[in-house]
């Protein structure tokens, strides 16, 4: 890593900056120093130009469009990979060797059941319990019953909770689903791929024999690849700055996973797939374009749009070409949904607003569709996603816990409020 400097200056002072530079992408300015040289912070609300760490995990270029998991193309990965290979790239740094892949494929499995008194914990939920609220209680209760794999100063144990929480989050995410639904819940069967076996917990019943399509699999499988990791994104920072704290795993992902909840972020593809199922018919779309441009209107387009992408999301690219091949592996020759989709993509990638803008279709925009088409209920799409971001959550607390120069995370502010005063009794309160 390069490192040149630069110069700031602020009131009469003048203070030379370290600039870093990475293997690629934009350089940062390195203003750990600044308070101390000159008594201020910098303000960046949303974090929109500052880098919180150092990672070799995932590079965004936003504005080509590109995304890479340890230096390969998305579309690589979900062309030629399965996700377990990803998980073990984007834990290890590099893909595994055949031997290293069936180790790590069998670790994964013999790690898939979960404590048999986790089946009492779900009891104490509603029925129509949102899952969501359900995967942060139970992820979070992990470290409950796991307890000795909490002490995050051992690699070994760090090892063991993540190999844990990749494999266990399929078997809590189904039982969320079949608590949901009153069904009850179909412990993992280890012949299975992963993906495979994940279908099944959701959708075998024990009164007759469970046959996985092949297809709905690999495409399900190609979805967790693509949600695998996104670099610093809001829920990932979330887990970093939760760990960094010294917390233990478990209660790290839950954090996460309550962030991902947000509809600004994991929410989106519910959200996205609602609002489709609102607008209904394509004749319908022009008024909700209009909506979204309107300043006085709060609607926007959801599934559009992204704080880092300011091109097609190549992920979004990829999901589309699932989408069709579930619909017709499913036979599913005219969906309304998607023929609302598909307009709707056509008229905004035209309209001004969002061509200036420069927003483009994310990748929840036709999650949506293809999950639902699977038979996932909406309550379950953000479930999914916070499944196959487990992995990127960890790797990115692993990568933190092992970072010499990681501290607790503690952002400063600009203070507006009132300055210091006396109390007054009530009393004398006028
Ligand atoms: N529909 C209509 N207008 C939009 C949309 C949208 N979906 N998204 C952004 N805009 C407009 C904003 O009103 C704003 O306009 P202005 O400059 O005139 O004020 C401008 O575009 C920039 O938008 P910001 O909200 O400032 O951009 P930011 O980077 O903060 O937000 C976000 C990104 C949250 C993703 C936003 O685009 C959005 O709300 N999209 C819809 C929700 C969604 O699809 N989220 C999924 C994100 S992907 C993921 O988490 C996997």
């Amino acid at each position: 890593m390069s490192s040149t400097t630069s110069t700031l200056n602020v009131d009469s002072k003048s203070v030379e900056l370290a600039v870093k530079a990475g293997t690629i992408g934009p350089s940062v300015v390195d203003i750990s120093k600044l308070y101390g040289q000159t008594g201020m912070f910098t303000y960046d609300p949303g974090f929109t130009s500052t880098a919180a760490c150092e990672s070799k995990i995932t590079y965004i270029d936003g504005d080509e469009g590109i995304l890479l998991y340890r230096g390969y193309p998305i579309e690589q990965l979900a062309e030629h990979g399965d996700f377990l290979e990803t998980c073990y790239l984007l834990l290890y740094g590099e893909l595994p060797t055949a031997a290293q892949k069936a180790d790590f494929d069998y670790r994964v499995t013999r790690h898939t059941m979960v404590h048999d008194q986790m089946n009492r914990f779900f009891q104490g939920f509603r029925r129509d319990a949102h899952p969501m609220a359900i995967m942060v209680a139970c992820v979070g209760a992990l470290s409950a019953f796991y307890h000795d794999s909490t002490d995050i100063s051992d690699p070994q144990q760090r090892m063991i909770a993540s190999m844990r929480m990749i494999a266990k989050m399929p078997t809590l995410a189904a039982m969320a689903y079949k608590y949901s639904i009153g069904q009850p819940f179909v412990y993992p069967q280890n012949d299975l791929d992963y993906t495979s076996n994940f279908l099944r917990m959701c959708f075998a019943v024990p009164c007759e024999e469970y046959k996985v399509n092949p297809v709905l699999s690999r495409a399900l499988d190609r979805i967790f690849i693509l949600h695998a990791d996104h670099e610093q994104n809001a829920s990932t920072s979330t887990v970093r700055l939760a760990g960094s704290s010294g917390a233990n795993p478990f209660a790290c992902i839950a954090a996460g996973i309550a962030c991902l909840w947000g509809p600004a972020h994991g929410g989106a593809n519910e959200a996205a797939l609602k609002m489709l199922e609102e607008i209904g018919t394509p004749d319908r779309i022009p008024h909700y374009i209009a909506k979204a441009k309107d300043k006085n209107d709060p609607f926007r387009l959801m599934g559009f749009g992204h704080r880092v992408y300011k091109n097609y999301d190549p992920r979004a690219r990829i999901m589309q070409k699932t989408t069709h091949e579930v619909l017709n592996e499913l036979g599913i020759k005219d969906d309304p949904l998607l023929d609302v989709a598909v307009e709707l993509e056509q008229i905004a990638l035209k309209d001004e607003y969002f061509v200036e803008k420069k927003l483009y279709p994310n990748i929840d925009f036709y999650s949506g569709i293809t999950l639902k088409a699977m038979g996932f209920p909406t309550s379950m799409f953000t479930v999914l996603f916070a499944l196959a971001r487990t992995v990127g959550w960890i790797a990115q607390w692993s990568e933190m816990i092992e970072d010499p120069s990681q501290r607790i995370g503690r952002p400063r502010q600009l203070y507006i409020g009132s300055p210091k005063r006396d109390y007054v009794t009530v009393a004398q309160r006028g």
